[in-house]
């Protein structure tokens, strides 16, 4: 039963926890969002900085929540790939420097495994396999978990992330960043059955569509065009309108494609991890689909969604029970596929 420290610094969260398996001690979450908004979005360097500025004061306040001292830990973690080089690089050394330090492992976490196992939190019951829906600002996959650090990827976006996508509308819509939650907001007040729009699909070379992949680059497209059509009108912008019927055509998508993966394949737990798990429109949908077939969905806590150091400690803890730690010489990566997360331990 692992006591990890773990760190996360991947984007613009600025995270420190402490966790005993699946177990919650403390987790600290210090967002920059308020830092990049006045840009539109993350600035890298923006946020290497504040990482830097703010990581001591974050595990020391891990520590302070927990009630725990250095003999409780037993691996200090942080995620390691994928996500922005310079920003990864201040929680990796971090960690390194107090691993040397407090003579303790050092592991290196995969960020999307982290939101795997982010249901783990909340549902500390709950084992593999499953189907894992991930959908954050950076990446779209269906990935079956067929065990801890097994994972094969089913079906993913063929241009932007669900989260990416929320965040460009947003944006044209002049709604400020990070678009998700607003948009989220503002199509519970609106008509969702407003504006038809289209549902991205991949069309294979014999015919017909791939069921499980996505694309998100043609609605973004159309609700672009919808705006200037509007604009050219003269008319005032209905944005709760908007709003809603992009959403739901979003979750509708995601809906169909995450259910017919399930059905093929014969998996009935469905899980939920990344910002865009936050949202009430695919929640919805989901659980509704799900429910005739008998499929269980799961979706972490909102504050489980988006980037936390919590879900790094209980992949770290768990990676640490199997006798897996990782080289001091490990790097951090941009980009790291998960099926790939091998590539980070040692035994
Ligand atoms: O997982 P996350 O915190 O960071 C990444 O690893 O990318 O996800 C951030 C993304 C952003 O694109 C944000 O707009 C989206 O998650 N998001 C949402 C909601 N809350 C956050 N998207 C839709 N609805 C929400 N309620
Ligand atoms: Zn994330």
């Amino acid at each position: 039963m692992a006591t990890i420290l773990a760190i996360e610094t991947s984007c613009d969260e600025t995270a420190a926890a402490i966790v005993k398996n699946r177990k919650i001690y403390s987790s600290v979450v210090a967002s920059q969002i308020a830092l990049h908004q006045q840009y539109g979005g993350v600035v890298p360097e923006v946020a290497s900085r504040q990482h830097l500025e703010i990581i001591n004061a974050c595990i020391s306040q891990a520590f302070t929540e927990a009630k725990l001292d250095w003999d409780a830990i037993d691996g200090i973690a942080a995620t390691s790939a994928p996500g922005l080089v310079g920003a990864l690089l201040v929680g990796v050394t971090a960690a390194k420097t107090l691993a040397i330090l407090h003579q303790k492992p050092f592991l290196g976490i995969h960020h999307l495994e982290g939101h795997i196992y982010a249901n783990y939190l909340s549902e500390p019951q709950l084992q593999p396999p499953f189907l894992c829906l991930l959908v954050s600002g950076g990446h779209t996959s269906s990935i079956y978990v067929k065990d801890g650090g097994e994972y094969e990827i089913l079906g993913s976006t063929r241009d932007d992330a669900a989260g990416e996508a929320f965040d460009k509308v947003a944006r044209l819509l002049n709604l400020g960043y990070p678009g998700g939650p607003i948009i989220d907001r503002l199509a519970q007040i609106g008509d969702s059955e407003a504006f038809p729009l289209p549902e991205g699909k991949i069309s294979l070379p014999r015919g017909g569509y791939h069921p499980y992949d996505s694309s998100f680059s043609g609605l973004k497209t159309a609700v672009l065009r919808l705006v200037q059509k509007l604009d050219k009108q003269g008319q005032p912008l209905p944005v709760e309108d908007i709003a809603a019927s992009f959403q739901k055509t979003v979750a509708r998508s995601l809906t169909k494609r995450t259910i017919a993966c399930a059905l093929d394949y014969g998996i009935k737990i469905i899980t939920v991890g990344g910002g865009v798990a936050a949202n009430s429109g695919l929640r919805k949908h989901l659980q509704a689909a799900a429910a005739p077939h008998n499929i269980q969905v799961y979706f972490p806590p909102l504050k489980f969604c988006t980037d936390n150091a919590a879900m790094i400690g209980c992949v770290a803890a768990d990676r640490l029970n199997r006798g897996y730690t990782s080289p001091l010489t490990l790097g951090v990566k941009s980009r790291l596929a998960v099926t790939e997360v091998g590539q980070l331990y040692q035994c």
